[in-house]
C-alpha cells in the first residue's frame, strides 16, 4: 500500500471516528497497523471490517461509500481476468450454490454435466472468476489466489509465485519447494482467503493437489475447476451446463449492442445464432467478438456461419476432433477473415499453452511468423 493510499485511509478512519464519536481500541489498532511497515494487508482489511461495523447506524452516506471503495481496494489477488459485469449470464443459481458450498475451509469443484464431459468452454473458469470478484467486493475474502493447475509442474510454479504477492521473505529463494512450503505455511496461518486451482485436468496435477496440497490448506476455501468429474465426497461437486437459450440470446444482444449492424428482428436472429452455437459460452463469445470486429448484423453472420459449417462438415471427424461442429464453425468463420500474418501468429500460438502469451515473443522473432505462415493447415 502506497503512502498516499495510507494517508487517504487515515483520513477516512479519522472521519468515521469523529462521526461515531468513538474512542475505541479498534480504531487505534487500525492506525497502528498503518504505521507498521511490515503489516499484512489482510489484517488491515479485518480491522476495516470491524470499524465498518460502527457504520450500521445511519451516518453520512459519503463515508459509507468511501469505506466500501476502500474495502474494495484492500485485498490481494492475482486473478487474471476482470469481471465481465452484466455480460455474465445465467449463473445466479450456481453463484448461490458456491456461496453455500464454500466458507470455513471447504472445497468445491466446478465441473461439467455429463453430456458435455471433456469439452471445454462451458464457463467453469468464468464462474470461478465472477464468484471471486463478487465475494472480494462483499468482503468475504481478503485474498483470492488463482493457480493455473493443468500440469503438476504449473501447479508448483504458480503456487510458488504467490510468495511475491504475499510478500514472504522466501520469495527470493532459489529452491521452489522452499518457496511453496512458505506459501502453504502462510496460508495455513490465516483464514479468510480463497484459492482457485484452475484446470485440474491431468492425473498428475489431481494427485499433487489431493495428496500434497489440499491437506495443507484447510484454513481457507478451495475452489477448483476441472473437466473431470467423480471427485471424492470431501469436495462439493457443482457441475455446470451450457447456457439456457434466453441467457445466450441476452448475451449476444448485449455483447454486440452498439457495434453490430442492427435490424428490427434482431431478437429472433440472435435466437437462431444461439441455437446454431448450441448455447456454448465459448462459441457465443467468439461469435459476439467477430460480429463486433467486422461490424456486421446477425443475418450476415448466420449466412457466414452456415457456409463455414458446410466446410467444417466436409472434414470433421468426431473421433479425432473433440470440439463440436458449432464451435469449429465459429472458429472457421473468424479464421477466414484473417490475413496471412494473423493466421501465422495464430498457428504459432496454437502450439503454446492456453494461458496469456507475451506479445514480445512474436515481436522479437519476426522470422518465426514468416516460417509459420508456410506451414500446412487443415482449415
Ligand atoms: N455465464 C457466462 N456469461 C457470459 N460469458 C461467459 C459465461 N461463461 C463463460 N463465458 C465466456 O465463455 C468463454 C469460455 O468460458 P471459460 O473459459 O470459463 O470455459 P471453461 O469451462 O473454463 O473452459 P476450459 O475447460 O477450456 O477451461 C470465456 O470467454 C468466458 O468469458
Ligand atoms: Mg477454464
Amino acid at each position: 500500500m502506497s503512502e498516499q493510499e495510507k494517508n487517504e485511509l487515515r483520513g477516512l478512519i479519522s472521519q468515521i471516528q469523529y462521526k461515531v464519536e468513538a474512542q475505541n481500541e479498534r480504531f487505534e489498532k487500525l492506525f497502528a497497523l498503518l504505521e507498521d511497515e511490515g503489516h499484512f494487508k489482510g489484517e488491515i482489511r479485518e480491522g476495516l471490517l470491524e470499524v465498518k461495523a460502527f457504520l450500521n447506524d445511519p451516518v453520512d452516506t459519503r463515508i459509507t461509500n468511501r469505506m466500501s471503495k476502500v474495502l474494495k481496494q484492500v485485498f490481494l489477488t492475482n486473478l487474471p481476468y476482470r469481471s465481465i459485469g452484466d455480460l455474465f449470464k445465467g449463473r445466479e443459481d450456481m453463484v448461490e450454490k458456491l456461496r453455500s458450498a464454500l466458507g470455513a475451509g471447504k472445497t468445491a469443484a466446478i465441473t461439467q454435466v455429463h453430456a458435455i464431459h471433456g469439452l471445454g468452454g462451458v464457463g467453469k473458469t468464468r464462474l470461478a472468476v465472477e464468484y471471486s470478484w463478487r465475494t472480494l467486493e462483499e468482503g468475504k475474502y481478503w485474498g483470492v489466489f488463482f493457480i493455473v493447475s493443468d500440469t503438476a509442474a504449473n501447479l508448483g510454479t504458480n503456487l510458488a509465485n504467490l510468495a511475491a504477492l504475499l510478500n514472504l521473505p522466501e520469495k527470493s529463494s532459489k529452491e521452489q519447494p522452499v518457496i511453496v512450503e512458505a506459501v502453504l505455511r502462510e496460508l495455513e496461518r490465516r483464514t479468510g482467503w480463497l484459492i482457485i486451482f484452475d484446470n485440474v485436468d491431468s492425473d498428475k496435477s489431481t494427485e499433487s493437489l489431493r495428496e500434497e496440497i489440499q491437506p495443507r490448506l484447510s484454513a481457507g476455501d478451495i475452489l477448483l475447476t476441472s473437466r473431470r468429474s467423480n471427485w471424492p465426497d470431501d469436495i462439493a461437486d457443482l457441475p455446470i451446463d451450457k447456457l439456457a437459450e434466453p441467457d445466450a440470446v441476452a448475451y449476444l444482444l448485449e455483447k454486440t449492442d452498439g457495434k453490430r449492424s442492427k435490424s428490427t428482428d434482431d431478437e429472433a436472429l440472435a435466437k437462431q445464432v444461439a441455437r446454431k452455437l448450441d448455447c456454448l459460452p465459448v462459441a457465443l463469445e467468439q461469435a459476439g467478438g467477430y460480429i463486433n470486429q467486422v461490424r456486421i448484423g446477425f443475418n450476415t453472420y448466420l449466412k457466414e456461419l452456415n457456409e463455414s459449417r458446410q466446410k467444417v462438415l466436409s472434414w470433421h471427424n468426431k473421433d479425432l476432433v473433440k470440439y463440436p461442429v458449432a464451435v469449429l464453425a465459429t472458429w472457421q468463420t473468424t479464421e477466414q477473415h484473417l490475413g496471412l500474418r494473423e493466421r501465422a501468429i495464430l498457428r504459432l500460438a496454437s502450439f503454446l499453452a492456453p494461458e496469456a502469451i507475451p506479445v514480445e515473443l512474436f515481436k522479437s522473432k519476426p522470422e518465426l511468423i514468416n516460417k509459420a505462415g508456410k506451414l500446412p493447415c487443415v482449415l
